[in-house]
């Protein structure tokens, strides 16, 4: 129980990770207001956590409704301890396919969401030395072929992470990222287009048990160790969880 008493916002909560997040900051004690822009989704993610949960509808690439859930938690339950920010999306393509519209589609989820989420809930974890955690991906880290948009937004969450680590450490707001590699998620169960070398990709897989891709909830420890004060120390880290992929 390492989170009670706390209060968080979880992005993308109505699936994959965000929703093993979600749960694990639950159980850790802390009551959770939690968005998605799937609302269904997100329903049900709070269903299985029960009364420690709110579900709201969210499109962090909206300005007015990320400060919306932010108002919201701190109007429920009185301030704001954690934020993470977990919402993605992924586009896998030829970089001569990613038309302006791909691109911005992007960007405006993966970095100018998380910018907006960081701006409306600054004010409030700096009253209470609160603590984000932005998900970024070891595609944050290295490049990824295929995935242009995508590399570039979480190089952009990994450097936003750093840039407010720095700038609010004198208010005691730490600020990490957490880079997974691949985990089983509906994100990775799409598709991927027939036109790209999928052996370029796979260059770039886990190291551990043979390339085995993560379960949600090792990715979701990490971002409760994060959030918890047994990381008092750390910040501005891009704290890899990728099974090696980074390391060489
Ligand atoms: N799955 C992986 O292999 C992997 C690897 C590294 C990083 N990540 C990152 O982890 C995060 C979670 O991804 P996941 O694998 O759980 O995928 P997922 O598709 O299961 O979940 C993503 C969630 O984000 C929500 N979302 C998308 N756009 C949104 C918006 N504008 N506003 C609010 N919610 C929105 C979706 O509805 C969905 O519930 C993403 O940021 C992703 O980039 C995933």
């Amino acid at each position: 129980m390492r989170l009670q008493g706390k209060v968080a916002v979880v992005s993308g909560a109505a699936s994959g990770i965000g929703r093993a997040v979600a749960k694990k900051l639950a159980a850790e004690g802390a009551r959770v207001v939690i968005g998605d822009r799937n609302l269904t989704g997100v329903e049900e993610t709070a269903s299985l956590i029960g009364e420690a949960a709110t579900a709201v509808a969210l499109d962090v690439s909206d300005e007015t409704s990320a400060q919306a859930i932010i108002d919201q938690a701190v109007g429920l339950h009185g301030g704001l301890d954690i934020l993470c920010n977990i919402a993605g999306v992924l586009d896998f393509g030829r970089f001569e396919d990613v038309d302006r519209g791909r691109w911005d589609r992007v960007i405006s989820v993966n970095l100018t969401g998380v910018y907006h989420m960081c701006h409306a809930a600054m004010p409030h974890l700096v009253g209470r030395r609160g603590n984000i955690v932005n998900m970024a991906s070891a595609a944050g880290l290295v490049g990824v072929p295929y995935n242009a948009a995508y590399s570039a937004s979480k190089h952009g969450v990994v450097g936003l992470t750093r840039a407010l680590a720095l700038e609010f450490s004198k208010e005691g707001v730490r600020v990490n990222a957490v880079c997974p590699g691949g985990v089983k998620t509906p994100m990775l169960q799409q598709a991927p287009p027939e036109n790209i070398d999928w052996t370029m990709v796979m260059r770039s897989a886990s190291w551990l048990d043979g390339g085995e891709m993560a379960d949600p909830e090792d990715i979701a420890d990490t971002v409760a160790f994060l959030a918890s004060s047994e990381a008092r120390r750390i910040t501005g880290a891009a704290f890899a969880v990728d099974g090696g992929q980074t390391a060489g």
